[in-house]
């Protein structure tokens, strides 16, 4: 039996292919980034199609460099950036407007008159989400108010909408098959995540013909197989999940009160909460952590939106450094205590304070202020955002985690992964393999393709690489969070 999984992982700014073994560990892997749109202040758009060709391209790529029969591919598993909105012709596949990306900012005007019109709480029962247009069902809206003649047909059927993973299956699977997953599909604002079904009354509200959706399977499931013409051989797409989501079953969180934290572009860290749909009272996101056999687990998710993006921002926006990995040593010639706080908003704050309209600032800046402790508050406002999220959970009821399985790029930074584990008074744990994205997405394809019995095996397949245990006196750790509380105080708008 072929013994192989090819993982697909479409991020926010690349589009990977990775090829694993059974055992889950990466044999090969192809990568391409593709162009950011930025038409105007606060919109971030894709190319659908070029989406769709670097990621074509990748697998090729990957599936070369394994020296691997493409038949000999067990099953493919597709994970995706999230939230982002494509609506495509159903005859020819042609994206019908550029892919609003998850970050787009367009509708907010229209979320917030929602909110005023008193509509968040029935929203948030049913769809366990804030109204924000950091989800897909007002970006879904948008095209089909400002597209000429979408909405007629829309109503025709002539249109499909999707997230990237349904883009993708779509025209993988040379246009046959409409289909997307429950993590992706509780991620639109349309979905009940309790009935698991596409919700008529948020269909109504935001004035989406049902003829658009996809049908909405389990993570682990007979999604469709590939067009052969495509990538040599005809094979299964057997996985699916949105990419925090994957990142959770990548680092095997599965029983409750297991919590990863994924370090990308921003910094999504996600709590398994079994089958008990917790509902915050601080404004931490209810959603669907995995669905397998029709069993749903739930997990909270904290969202912050500048993660990696901020050391990003040091090297390419100001230019204080010239690569990233340049940041560790520099961290380590300043220590924890420069007095400087960087609060990266610069599209606003996320979880737990959804505030669209605050803006970054740099504070504590005196004439020995240099670049280091510039990057290295760059670096602190990561884990200080990590610990507001913790903070939320706990004033939720949650029990302090016995650890942390963190990954993302950001990780193989020790100094980061150190003051994160000081500054949250918690064990920091980094896996042997950190491409726990591919690697959760191509463990469900692995369950479907019956590569594994259960998810205890999955999970025995979870190695440690390092442990960072906290070392931080605690006098020291109130007094350098409550300088980021009061900085974080200062940049909000009072929205
Ligand atoms: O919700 C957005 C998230 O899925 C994006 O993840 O890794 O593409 O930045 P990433």
């Amino acid at each position: 039996m072929a013994q192989y999984l090819l993982a697909i992982d479409q991020g926010t700014t690349s589009s990977r292919a990775i090829v694993f073994s059974a055992q889950g560990l990466p044999v090969a892997r192809a990568q391409q980034e593709f162009k950011q749109y930025f038409p105007k202040d606060g919109w971030v758009e894709h190319d659908g199609e070029e989406i769709w060709l670097t990621t074509l391209k990748v697998c090729r790529e990957a599936i070369e460099q394994s020296g691997l029969n493409p038949a000999d591919i067990a099953a493919i598993g597709i994970t995706n950036q999230r939230e982002t909105t494509l609506v495509w012709d159903s005859v020819t596949g042609t994206p019908i407007h550029p892919a609003i990306v998850w970050q787009d900012r367009r509708t907010a005007d229209y979320c917030a008159s929602l909110k005023a019109a008193g509509h968040e709480a029935d929203v948030a029962n049913r769809t366990g989400l804030l109204i924000d247009p950091y989800f897909s069902a007002t970006k879904l809206r948008w095209v089909l108010e400002n597209v000429p003649g979408a909405r007629e047909r829309a109503e025709r059927g002539e249109l499909r909408f999707g997230t990237v993973d349904c883009f993708l299956l779509w025209r993988l699977s040379g246009g046959k098959v409409h289909r997307t997953d429950a993590t992706n599909a509780s991620r639109t604002l349309l979905f009940n995540i309790h009935s698991q079904q596409w919700d008529a009354e948020l269909l109504r509200l935001f004035d989406i013909p049902e003829s658009l959706l996809p049908e909405v399977l389990d993570c682990a499931a007979e999604f469709g197989d590939t067009d052969a013409a495509l990538l040599g051989a005809s094979i299964p797409v057997r996985g699916m999940a949105g990419d925090q989501q994957a990142a959770l079953i990548g680092q095997a969180c599965f029983q409750p009160g297991m919590v990863k934290s994924t370090y990308g572009t921003g910094c999504f860290m996600i709590q398994n909460t079994g089958d008990q749909p917790v509902v915050s009272r601080n404004r931490l996101l209810t959603t669907v952590g995995y669905r397998l056999n029709g069993k749903v687990s739930y997990a909270v998710e904290g969202s912050i939106f500048v993660a990696g993006a901020a050391v990003q921002w040091l090297r390419d926006g100001i230019k204080l450094i010239s690569h990233a990995r340049d940041t560790e040593a520099l961290a380590e010639q300043t220590g924890d205590a420069c007095g400087v706080y960087l609060v990266p908003a610069f599209t606003g704050l996320g979880a737990p304070y959804w505030d669209p309209r605050a803006r970054g600032a740099i504070f504590g800046l005196t004439r020995d202020t240099g670049i280091k402790e510039i990057v290295t508050a760059g670096l602190q406002s990561v884990c200080y955002q990590t610990r507001d999220l913790l903070e939320a959970m706990a004033q939720d009821g949650a029990a302090a985690p016995s650890a942390l399985r963190v990954d993302g790029g950001m990780v193989e930074n020790n100094w980061v992964m150190q003051f994160l584990s000081d500054i949250l008074g918690v064990p920091v744990e980094r896996p042997e393999v950190t491409e726990t994205t591919a690697l959760g997405v191509a463990y469900l394809a692995g369950l479907q393709a019956g590569l594994y019995r259960d998810l205890d095996e999955v999970a025995s397949h979870w190695h440690r690489q390092q442990r960072f245990a906290p070392r931080m006196a605690g006098e020291h750790r109130k007094k350098l969070y409550e300088g980021w509380l009061d900085a974080v105080k200062r940049v909000r708008s009072g929205a």
